[in-house]
């Protein structure tokens, strides 16, 4: 079973930084000293500071709190045509990250999308070698280099694919195509619709999927189950939220969500539980 991305601290802390509050700010506004604020980010618990913190951070104190004491994840059941693969990212000499790449196979031909391509290809090559099925395409949510280490791989293994990306990409290839909002493109029985998602990564791009059961959209690092992707200025923290609550968590309730970390999730779950967007 695949983890939270992120515990409440790290939703609290990605909301400090997106407002500009640093631990003094945090205990001016709450009344709470210092000391109990540093003590509390560390990991010593309390109700009350994390109601004050969340009051402070328009966080849903509610989301917050389960997320903190009794975290649970959708119950959603995937379909049987989507591939989630996780890989490790290695990006300091001791630090390491799970990411997520995913493959689509068309129900109705013998056609492969790829979304994303981790840090290691050889499972999903294999996969899609054993499946007999020809990868059509890769779409690249950002280009933050877990999410896209591998993409050489998967250009050796199949020469011709395209790839979609929003701005030209880090690795030269000829075959890349520049994405605009809300272009749409056919696959056999599916439509891939692409959204600018900005706020974690100017480049940011999300695909709604259409043709299936479910709607289905992959959000990189838009947003994650319980939490969304960390911003580095506080104007890209207001476009994240804006983005995500106008793109991606507008779509219908039962659309699921593919994110660039940590498990599946559906946009009904997100709006009740992530306490970004839950109030
Ligand atoms: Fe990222």
């Amino acid at each position: 079973m695949i983890d939270f991305e992120d515990t409440y601290l790290d939703c609290i802390k990605k909301a400090c930084l997106g407002k500009g509050f640093n631990k003094q700010i945090l205990a001016n506004k709450t009344g709470y000293s210092l000391y109990s604020i540093k003590k509390f980010l560390k990991g010593y618990y309390s109700n009350e500071i994390l109601e004050a913190l969340a009051k402070i951070l328009d966080l849903g104190i509610k989301a917050l709190r389960s997320h903190a004491q009794d975290s649970k994840r959708s119950d959603l059941i995937a379909p049987s045509i989507l591939h989630q693969y996780q890989t490790n990212f290695l990006y300091e000499d001791t630090l390491s990250l799970n990411v997520n790449h995913y493959l689509l196979l068309d129900p109705n031909t013998n056609g492969a999308l790829l979304f994303d391509t981790g840090t290691d290809a050889k499972a999903t090559i294999q996969d899609l070698l054993d499946k007999g099925r020809i990868l059509n395409s890769i779409f690249i949510t950002h280009q933050h280099k877990d999410h896209i280490y591998a993409l050489e791989d998967y250009l050796e293994a199949f020469p011709t694919v395209s790839i979609y990306a929003s701005l030209p990409l880090k690795l030269q290839a000829k075959q890349t195509q520049i994405l605009s909002n809300r272009q749409n493109f056919l696959f056999g029985s599916l439509r891939v619709e692409a959204y600018h998602t900005p706020g974690h990564s100017k480049d940011g791009f999300s695909y709604m999927i259409l043709g299936l059961e479910k709607p289905l959209m992959f959000v990189g690092d838009s947003i994650f189950s319980h939490s969304q992707g960390g911003t580095r200025t506080i104007e890209d923290y207001q476009i994240a939220l804006n983005i995500n609550k106008t793109v991606i968590l507008s779509q219908y309730p039962e659309t699921i969500l593919a994110p660039g970390h940590g498990p599946l999730t559906t946009v009904e779950h997100e709006n009740l539980h992530n306490p970004f967007y839950a109030k």
